[in-house]
């Protein structure tokens, strides 16, 4: 099959590389000149496991990346992965969405033949029949019949989205037609995964929903993980019970300084604006964004247990990325907490695998570290931030601090003189 895919980010450039694997040819449509050329290059600007070595394999041979849109007609279906970044009141800014609707609608004028255009973006029920469809219908000025309309929500977690693409728990694929709904379904041949067939608006849904409910499920350990923490009980003890349970599974269930990245705060807030639009309250979803968002304050209360006065301290901040394998900071942990040691006078020293770079973009005025070691040196405390997992190799280069106060928001180090922001 020949597919286009319009957007090179997270989403659409895995997509797009692993659809190439799966023997399509694919055309891969993004306007950002620098992102577009640096994966021409086999080089993306994101990080993100076995992307470049699939990259590098398909480019030029059954992968190809333009900036413009002339490539649309020649293939058979479209898949639009472009960003809806969190607008004004939690609603989604859909303006990226509607462009690319309006580019691909142009593109598709002068086709002849059946085209198939998927919404591949996280967009809230109703906005696929509501703005998709009839911006590509009146952009293409082709009669209805003639282009089919689906919604395949993705489920891809950065890091690791190679992977959760090619072996994903399930596929969704929301139609109302069935022609183009077989359409979208064959893309996928050659994925062992369970296909589930749904109208479009549940499709979007079922998008929101799963983010909603792993939300909740971390905000969930995250309370039961402070209550724990008063009662001197180690939650991953008991999260490793409750999640025993095959109703509950062990996932999502790791209690720490909450949730980032950007996607379960931003499709969180989209859902509480969707809620209030109905004049539905929100309630659970309310206060898994509450205890999210007080997370991080805990740990800056447990440092100042033990530090009072801030002004002046080094405090070494490992992990800056929102989980690990990413270089990614959206939404991270660890920008409220630098933010308020910075308020605080203290001199951060922030040590990060990967997302050094980024950090450093939106925070200039602060120690960036080569190495943990270098962060730890001479620092009055040290807290982590993300779950990288070099961190639990971490042993005498705590020996390097002036004192040892070492906070953890993530449960991940080995060493024993550690305190857990909810363990
Ligand atoms: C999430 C979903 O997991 C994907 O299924 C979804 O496709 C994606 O959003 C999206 O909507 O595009 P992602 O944001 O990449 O993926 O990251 P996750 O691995 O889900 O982690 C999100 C945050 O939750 C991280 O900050 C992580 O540290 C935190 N987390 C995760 C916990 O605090 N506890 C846990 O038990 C698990």
């Amino acid at each position: 099959m020949r597919i286009s895919v319009i957007g090179g980010g997270y989403v659409g450039l895995v997509s797009a590389v692993c659809f190439a694997q799966l023997g399509h040819t694919v055309e891969l449509i993004e306007i950002d000149i620098d992102r577009a050329s640096s994966i021409s290059q086999g080089s993306p600007q994101i990080y993100e496991k076995s992307l470049e070595a699939l990259l590098s394999k398909h480019l030029e041979k059954s992968f190809h990346v333009s900036t413009a849109y002339d490539a649309i007609p020649d293939t058979d279906i479209s898949f639009i992965c472009v960003g809806t970044p969190e607008g004004d009141n939690g609603d989604p800014d859909l303006s990226i969405v509607q462009s690319a609707c309006q580019s691909l609608g142009r593109s598709l004028r002068d086709k002849d033949s059946y085209h198939v255009v998927v919404v591949k973006s996280t967009v809230p029920p109703g906005a696929t029949e509501g703005l998709v469809v009839p911006t590509v219908l009146k952009h293409s000025q082709r009669a209805g019949d003639e282009t089919g309309f689906c919604m395949n929500p993705e489920f891809l977690r950065e890091g690791r989205a190679v992977e959760d693409f090619m072996h994903p728990d399930r596929i969704i694929i929301g139609s109302n037609d069935s022609r183009a709904g077989d359409r979208a379904e064959s893309a996928y041949r050659g994925i062992e995964a369970p296909i589930i067939r749904t109208g479009i608006k549940s499709a979007e849904m079922i998008k929101y929903a799963s983010n909603a409910f792993l939300a909740t499920k971390i905000s969930f350990a995250n309370e039961m993980g402070n209550l724990c923490k008063r009662l001197d009980i180690d939650v991953y003890e008991v999260m490793k019970g409750v999640g025993m349970d095959h109703r509950i599974s062990p996932h999502f269930l790791n209690a720490g300084a909450g949730f980032g990245g950007s996607c379960f705060p931003k499709d969180l807030s989209a859902l509480i604006a969707l809620a209030q639009s109905l004049g539905e309250e929100p309630l659970i979803l309310r206060s898994v964004q509450n205890v999210n968002e007080r997370q991080p304050a805990r740990i800056l209360e447990l440092l100042q247990k033990k530090i009072v006065r801030l002004e002046g301290k080094r405090i070494a901040v490992l992990g800056l990325a929102f989980k690990n394998d990413t270089d990614d900071i959206r939404e991270s942990r660890s920008i409220p907490v630098i933010m308020k040691l910075k308020e605080k006078g203290a001199n951060i020293a922030a040590y990060d695998p990967k997302a050094t770079g980024s950090m450093r973009k939106l925070i200039p005025d602060i120690e960036y570290c080569s190495t943990a070691a270098d962060a730890l040196r001479g620092a009055d405390a040290c807290l982590v931030m993300t779950e990288w997992p070099e961190f639990s190799l971490l042993d005498e280069e705590f020996d390097l601090m002036k004192n040892r106060v070492i906070i953890e928001g993530r449960n991940i180090l080995s060493c024993q003189d550690k305190e857990g922001i909810c363990w």
